[in-house]
């Protein structure tokens, strides 16, 4: 049941922390600080290519993956959407391996893009939170998340269950690929074990995304900036609004936005911006200065560090958890779907059912 909840969705975001605890337990030894080595069906030194693979939501699970295994571990990493990837025909590496990420392990492009795969030689590998579904049947390994059953349509604690077993994964094959040393992977690691209660603080700010929620209940269009490992969650906060609260939204790299979308900026178009401080800090506020100076609406999450600058020209500006920037990613997650959620109850809609969606798209 939904306990005191209004709807699935709200009791399913308040489960992000022990959802995140519950993965990065099944994957990191906390003693060791090291990531365990997981069952694979390849070697993660060698491997010379991986491909990564899903829909909706688990698709920005594998592009923020692919900013991790890129940067982290060195390894080359494509991600498409299974839609695509199936019809693609793309020319496979000898030896290469792809991971399909899905909730259900239902969803039917990503089983035909898994055949496409497998018929090209690659080993499979499934990321799924359903042990006895056609997607694990189908792959060569599956590692679980550990989300428990997810009612709500919209996806949220399967999300950062799935992003917590793919970080995990990017340190342990960054350490198979001699791209960081032990004490690199305790650092990271310990990182990602405080995310859970991280997690759970922003969750207790329930009444500052209400009031974000407030602000952009009446746009029509919102756009959701960021660089990085990050721009896939401004791309999920976009996904969430356009599914449960039917406001359109894109998600955007904020270093793309002179080259077209600053043409719609005006003071009904919230600009949503992910901008932690870190590397990226300066460029991303810079873009979101020029959005500021046509008029655009600045909503900034930031940590600390970073709302000093933003305050100067922000409407808004939510100060999260000052974490590493290897974590954000999982973190950000989680004030992006509470908004989503806050808009569709304001919005009176049917949350945990919105219209023309099904939980498991077992149709092409
Ligand atoms: C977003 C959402 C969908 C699913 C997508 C994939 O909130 O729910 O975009 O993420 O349909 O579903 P699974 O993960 O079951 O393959």
């Amino acid at each position: 049941g939904k306990g005191n909840y209004r709807h699935f969705m709200e009791k399913e975001l308040h489960e992000h922390p022990a959802v995140i605890g519950d993965t990065l337990r099944q994957y990191v030894d906390p003693a060791s600080r090291a990531v365990a080595r997981p069952q694979l069906p390849f070697d993660p030194a060698t491997l010379p290519r991986l491909w990564l693979s899903g829909c909706g939501s688990a698709f920005l699970v594998g592009q923020t993956a692919r900013y991790w295994f890129e940067s982290l571990a060195r390894l080359p990493t494509d991600c498409d959407v299974a839609s695509e990837l199936r019809y693609r025909d793309p020319p496979l590496t000898e030896g290469g391996a792809a991971m399909f990420v899905s909730q259900s392990g239902e969803t039917a492009d990503n089983l035909a893009a898994m055949k496409l795969l497998r018929a090209g030689g690659q080993s499979l590998v499934s990321v799924v939170n359903v042990p006895e579904s056609s997607m694990a049947r189908e792959s060569d390994a599956t590692l679980m998340t550990v989300a428990g059953p997810e009612i709500s349509v919209a996806s949220t604690k399967a999300f950062t269950a799935q992003l917590s077993v793919m970080a995990c994964l990017a340190i342990n094959f960054a350490r198979a690929r001699g791209a960081i040393d032990a004490a690199e992977e305790a650092r990271l690691t310990h990182a990602l074990l405080e995310v859970p209660e991280h997690a759970a603080r922003i969750l207790d700010a329930t009444a500052e995304i209400e009031a974000v929620a407030a602000d952009i209940l009446d746009a029509r269009d919102v756009l959701f900036l960021a660089r990085g490992s990050l721009f896939p969650i401004a791309m999920e906060g976009a996904l969430k609004l356009k599914e449960i609260s039917y406001i359109h939204a894109e998600g955007y790299a904020a270093g793309e936005m002179k080259h077209g979308p600053i043409a719609l900026i005006d003071s009904k178009v919230p600009v949503i911006a992910l901008c932690p401080s870190g590397p990226l800090f300066e460029k991303t506020a810079s873009n979101l200065q020029e959005a500021a100076a046509r008029g655009g609406r600045i909503i900034a999450f930031t940590d600390e560090d970073g709302a000093v600058a933003l305050r100067r020209f922000a409407s808004r500006v939510v100060v999260l958890p000052k974490v590493d920037p290897f974590v954000a990613p999982i973190l950000h997650t989680i004030p992006v779907q509470m908004l989503a959620y806050y808009v569709a109850v304001l919005k009176g809609t049917d949350v945990d059912q919105p219209r023309n969606l099904a939980k498991a798209v077992t149709v092409e």
